[in-house]
């Protein structure tokens, strides 16, 4: 279908005022991955029960039941509207993913991905805000020196990511753990091979949540973010800005370890065994249009 310049013009025009920030609004939700009161972990191990993918991403054999916990933590503020509650993703020497039966030995890790969310759907179209709280589980620490990737939209072409939410040190670092290793950072769209740039960072390995919205504009190639910490009402932290989003794709919620000592992040490098990490959720879903602010 070919649109006249002008259709086009003001379709683009519409699609940046949809972007602003609106104080007060109902959120339209286009799919809720907050987790019910009543559900059980082995709810998480079928399509037909869970908000999430029963499948991917995990290690070959795991089931999200053995993976996920119920953290003994207070729910997240946007978990408090529902009563839903927090959940806990963690990985262990297991968490070998093996699409297509090649392992990648290099990684471990768990990540939940909204079950509608196949890569092209309305989680990806116009303008939509992406909410999630994080936190770490003190008894399960991260080792910050290695980089992991916490939440992030991965293109439909598995080239690249929208955007990433990381922590430890950037792979590659000579230094172990680097300056940055301690801060939660929100990192730009690597469409192209772009290395990403941190757009937001925040220190956060204390027992409070980490509270986020993260608008993409996939018509205009646009990004806004907006950040709180425990109950505090969200703040714009990063401005309207140019991101690539032409990838569209798929959220993944959970944790993604890469490896030191590496020549090639996915397929070899130095994992420490014994491994008993995890990072807590809560509060996960997607909103049409530009962020409600809490
Ligand atoms: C899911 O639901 C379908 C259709 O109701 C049913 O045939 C299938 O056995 C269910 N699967 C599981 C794992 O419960
Ligand atoms: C993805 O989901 C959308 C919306 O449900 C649907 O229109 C589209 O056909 C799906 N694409 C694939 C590849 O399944
Ligand atoms: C943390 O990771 C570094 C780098 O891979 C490793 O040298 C160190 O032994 C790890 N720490 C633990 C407690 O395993
Ligand atoms: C986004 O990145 C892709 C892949 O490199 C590129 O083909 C496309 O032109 C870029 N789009 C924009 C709007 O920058």
């Amino acid at each position: 279908m070919a649109l006249s310049k002008f259709a086009f013009a003001a379709l683009l025009a519409l699609a940046s005022v949809q972007a602003a920030p609106t104080q007060g609004k109902t959120p339209e939700i286009i799919w809720d991955g907050r987790i019910p009161y009543p559900m059980t972990l082995t709810a998480f191990d079928s399509y037909n029960t869970s908000r999430y993918g029963a499948e991917f991403v995990l290690g070959a054999g795991q089931k999200f039941s053995e993976i996920l916990r119920f953290p003994d933590v207070m729910r997240s503020i946007f978990d408090l509207p529902t009563n839903s509650k927090p959940v806990e993703v963690t990985i262990n020497d297991k968490s070998i993913f093996a699409p297509g039966g090649n392992p990648q030995k290099g990684f471990r890790r768990s990540e939940l991905i909204p079950i509608t969310n196949n890569g092209t759907d309305a989680t990806v179209q116009g303008v939509t805000t992406f909410h999630f709280s994080m936190r770490p589980d003190m008894a399960r620490p991260l080792n910050m020196s290695h980089q992991y990737e916490l939440v992030f939209i991965e293109t439909n072409d598995f080239s690249s990511h929208v955007w990433t939410i990381k922590a430890g040190t950037p792979f590659g670092s000579s230094v172990h753990p680097s300056p940055e290793a301690k801060y939660l950072r929100l990192e730009s769209s690597t469409a192209g091979g772009k290395a990403g740039q941190t757009l937001f960072q925040v220190p956060w390995l204390t027992s409070t949540w980490h509270n986020f919205a993260i608008t993409t504009d996939w018509v205009n190639n646009k990004l806004t973010a907006y950040h709180s910490c425990g109950y505090k009402p969200l703040q714009k932290v990063v401005n309207t800005i140019t991101n690539n989003a032409t990838g569209k794709g798929q959220a993944h919620i959970g944790v993604l370890k890469l490896p030191t000592d590496s020549t090639d992040a996915a397929k070899n490098g130095y994992q420490q065994s014994n491994l008993n990490e995890g990072v807590i959720y809560g509060g996960v879903f997607v909103e049409k249009g530009a962020a409600t602010l809490h």
